[in-house]
């Protein structure tokens, strides 16, 4: 990974220049950052530079801490060692909000096929890919750079497609060719692991084990798939913004690469890669409709800060399944669950519609702020 000073960064890192013109005109192009890379350029267009403080590397690279790793193997069978399991990531999702998971079912040869799949999207004829350019988030599919192009303050490295796979699934010949069968069985098995990762983290709060999944948090499941092109200048801008996830749970899938950072006691600490290993975080949603809740702080379980950082090595690519129905409109409200609160423990966040809650954090863009202080009390 090449983690730069920004000592150099140049003066054009102020917008003294059209940025809308320029944003226009890049997205018009419909080619993403892939489209640029693939023009040969050695210097990023100015629109992809970082504020030096997104770039902060000085907490960087700390080897003191490393996210949990955590094996579900035999966890169906066994209740002893369920019960482990279920202290090991209540333990995780309290102290960091992520973890990584082995052993969890999804055969290797899916992940590297989904992968693959991925690969094909982007790397396929570029007139075919143009096809399923758009801001139209009714479409099946969803392909653009940065879903919040026009109001961040600065553009990420990263080209993305998604697909909400539940409830309601895209017909077959709405999806890419390049992908589509492997998208529908890879969203098969990521949504039977998300529903038992939310038994577990119900038993890990002391409810029943079929509450969160009871309250529909694995109802809804959007698969967005990046592509994070090789970088010529990686020290002057980032693949992912800071930000915290706008959904209950995500389970993510990431290649060799490397890049994903979270930022744990103020310290960027790296998500390295673990062959067939998929990254589990907690995101806003779930922290919304626990933590409110909790008996002794409302931050026992965190949905954590993290961000991906640009590599002149590429590409590097991800498949981040988010299980919220956030992107489609839906009336379903959520607040704290009501088992767990007190006279001593109130609700210190209101009611909220996911579909509101969806559109003030797309509206906001990952501008390094959290989404959660505009539901508290
Ligand atoms: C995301 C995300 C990380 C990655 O999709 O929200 O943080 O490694 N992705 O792509
Ligand atoms: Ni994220």
């Amino acid at each position: 990974m090449v983690v730069t000073s920004r000592d150099e960064a140049p003066a054009t890192l102020k917008p003294e220049y059209d940025r809308a013109s320029e944003l226009k005109a890049f997205d018009d192009t419909k080619l993403g950052v892939k489209g640029l890379v693939d023009a040969g350029v050695t210097e990023i267009p100015r629109i992809f530079y970082s504020p030096p403080d997104d770039m902060d590397n000085s907490a960087s690279g700390d080897t003191q801490f490393s996210i949990p790793v955590i094996d579900v193997q035999g966890i169906e069978k066994d209740v002893t060692k369920r019960k482990k399991i279920v202290e090991s990531i209540r333990d995780a999702s309290e102290t960091w909000g992520f973890f990584q998971l082995v052993n969890h079912g999804i055969p290797v040869s899916v992940l590297e096929e989904m992968k693959e799949g991925v690969r094909r999207f982007y790397e396929q004829d570029a007139q075919v890919k143009k096809e399923f350019y758009t801001r139209d988030h009714l479409r099946p599919v969803v392909y653009n750079t940065n879903f919040d192009l026009y109001s961040a303050p600065a553009t990420n490295w990263r080209d993305t497609f998604y697909c909400l796979m539940a409830p309601n699934p895209p017909k077959a010949e709405d999806l890419p060719a390049a992908c589509g069968d492997i998208l529908e069985q890879y969203s098969k098995l990521v949504m039977k692991l998300g529903t038992l990762l939310l038994e577990l983290l119900s038993e890990a709060l002391g409810l029943n084990p079929n509450h969160l999944n009871d309250i529909d948090c694995s109802e809804g499941l959007a698969v967005l798939c990046h592509y994070y092109p090789a970088c010529p200048q990686p020290e002057l801008t980032i693949g992912a913004s800071k930000h915290a996830d706008d959904a209950f749970l995500i389970v993510l899938l990431q290649d060799h690469i490397g890049g994903l950072q979270v930022l744990h006691q103020d310290k960027w600490v790296d998500v390295p890669p673990v062959p067939g290993a998929l990254v589990v975080n907690i995101g806003d949603l779930l922290q919304a409709s626990l933590l409110i809740i909790l008996l002794i702080t409302n931050d026992r379980f965190k949905s954590v800060e993290h961000r991906v950082l640009a590599n002149r090595v590429g590409p590097r690519v991800s498949v981040a399944s988010f299980f919220s129905t956030g992107r489609r409109p839906t009336s379903k409200i959520y607040g704290p669950i009501k088992e767990l609160l007190s006279a001593n423990n109130p609700p210190k966040y209101r009611e909220t519609r996911v579909s509101n809650y969806a559109k003030y954090f797309s509206e906001k863009g990952l501008d390094g702020t959290s989404a959660l202080p505009h539901f508290r009390l």
